[in-house]
């Protein structure tokens, strides 16, 4: 069934030359087109253009349709979220409290909680339990907005449990009308059985967990959590190069609790970007600038444990790109709601609403190599966009934190 949507207040973010990413000055670039209309077919964007040359004998627009009357709404991309944990099973509420108490993260996690904590819990749900979850979480995040999620393992640490995890990622895939890509990460942290072992977990990642992975083409990318206390810098190159070898391009955890050197590792290997950055100096900047590796910051975080922010201002007004997104996992950010990372954006890391926009769309596009499919309201692009209800200005969506203001959510032209 083709769509139409006539009379729209604004769509936000149209591109007529689609550009992969914006970086520097011109993430303050937003175009927008006012009392417009948007038409669909198969799923993607087949035009758009303003109401004053509409005419609803346009023959691109065939005979069948069904058309929406948008008057007052805005229309944006969905926001595309690059870095998520949201296969897991349990929440992790009591280290939150220890949190508050004053453990950091590291400690948490040095006395056997943390990710190693929900290792073991998933190690005990089946495949069916963790997809029933994981589908909700997925329904949850679309109805804040966001129409393309990018999932981690890493909480299964062992090849069986890192295989079921990403087993149930292709079944999101499958199924969800989400756009949805996997990433191996099973060096996420080393498993209790492996404490005073840690060369042999590695070799087991590498001798006998990629090139499972690679078998069954389980996933998209591979992650290493590359900081103090998880994997040195050395160790992380022998993961990337062995996943390089089966194809799997690095996205990688850098620099969250450290100045780790996992940045200039990133770079070194191609990856597609490197996440978190809290601890980002001028040295790394250098090593971003110019390159295809797109730096993300994770806002909800650095919330959720009280860090100190990533320099997310200072890359941009340095040239570099900046993407946000959410980590949804149990352990440090439990929310998947892109509107809230969009308002932390302008709010806690001094981004302009433009800006902001670009990070949670088009550079978050990128970061998951959905540049061609996602992103922004361009001809050709997947249909995957939301209308807001009716709010004043493009400005007001980040400043109005904290309510959701989606009023419809399609994926593929359809209404969900
Ligand atoms: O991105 N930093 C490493 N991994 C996750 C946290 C996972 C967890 O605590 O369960 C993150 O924050
Ligand atoms: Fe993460």
């Amino acid at each position: 069934m083709n769509l139409l949507i006539i009379n729209i207040k604004k769509i936000v973010q149209v591109e007529t030359q689609p550009v992969s990413f914006r970086a520097g000055y011109e993430m303050q670039r937003l175009d927008t087109l006012d009392n417009a209309y948007i038409f669909v077919s198969g799923g993607r964007i087949k035009g758009f253009g303003s109401m004053d040359a509409f005419t609803d004998s346009n023959p691109d627009f065939g005979c069948k349709y069904d058309t929406v009357d948008a008057r007052g709404q805005m229309l944006f991309p969905a926001f595309c979220d690059s870095h998520t944990h949201i296969v897991y099973a349990g929440s992790r509420e009591i280290e939150y409290i220890d949190k508050i108490r004053g453990l950091s993260y590291e400690e948490i996690a040095k006395r056997g909680g943390g990710i190693l904590h929900s290792a073991e819990r998933l190690h005990s749900a089946s495949e069916d339990e963790l997809y029933e979850s994981a589908c909700l979480r997925l329904h949850e995040m679309a109805m804040y907005g966001t129409g393309a999620v990018e999932i981690k393992s890493g909480y299964g640490l062992t090849t069986e449990d890192e295989l079921k995890m990403l087993r149930v990622i292709r079944r999101l895939k499958e199924t969800s009308p989400l756009e949805i890509k996997a990433t191996f990460l099973g060096a996420h942290a080393v498993p209790l059985q492996y404490q005073k072992r840690k060369k042999m977990y590695i070799d087991l990642i590498i001798n006998e967990m990629i090139p499972m992975v690679a078998s069954e083409d389980l996933a998209d990318f591979i992650d290493v959590f590359c900081d103090k206390g998880f994997f040195t810098t050395s160790e992380t190159e022998r993961i990337l190069m062995q996943g390089l070898k089966y194809g799997l391009r690095p996205k990688i955890h850098a620099n969250e609790l450290a100045c780790s050197g996992g940045i200039q590792i990133g770079v070194k290997y191609g990856a597609l970007s490197v996440d978190h950055l809290e601890y980002t100096k001028e040295a790394e900047m250098l090593a971003l600038l110019g390159t295809e590796t797109m730096p993300t910051i994770l806002p909800g975080a650095a919330f959720f444990l009280n860090m100190p922010l990533a320099p997310a201002r200072q890359m941009i007004d340095y040239g570099l790109p900046v993407a946000m997104a959410s980590d949804y996992n149990p352990g440090s950010s439990p929310s998947g709601n892109m509107q809230m990372i969009l308002s932390m954006a302008c709010i806690k890391y001094r981004l302009l609403p433009a800006e902001a926009i670009n990070a949670v769309t088009l550079n978050t596009a990128y970061a998951m190599n959905l540049n061609e499919d996602c992103g922004s309201i361009a001809v050709g692009k997947k249909a995957h966009f939301f209308l807001t209800e009716e709010i004043p200005t493009v400005e007001f969506m980040p400043y109005a934190y904290g309510s959701n203001k989606i009023k419809k959510m399609f994926l593929h032209g359809q209404i969900i």
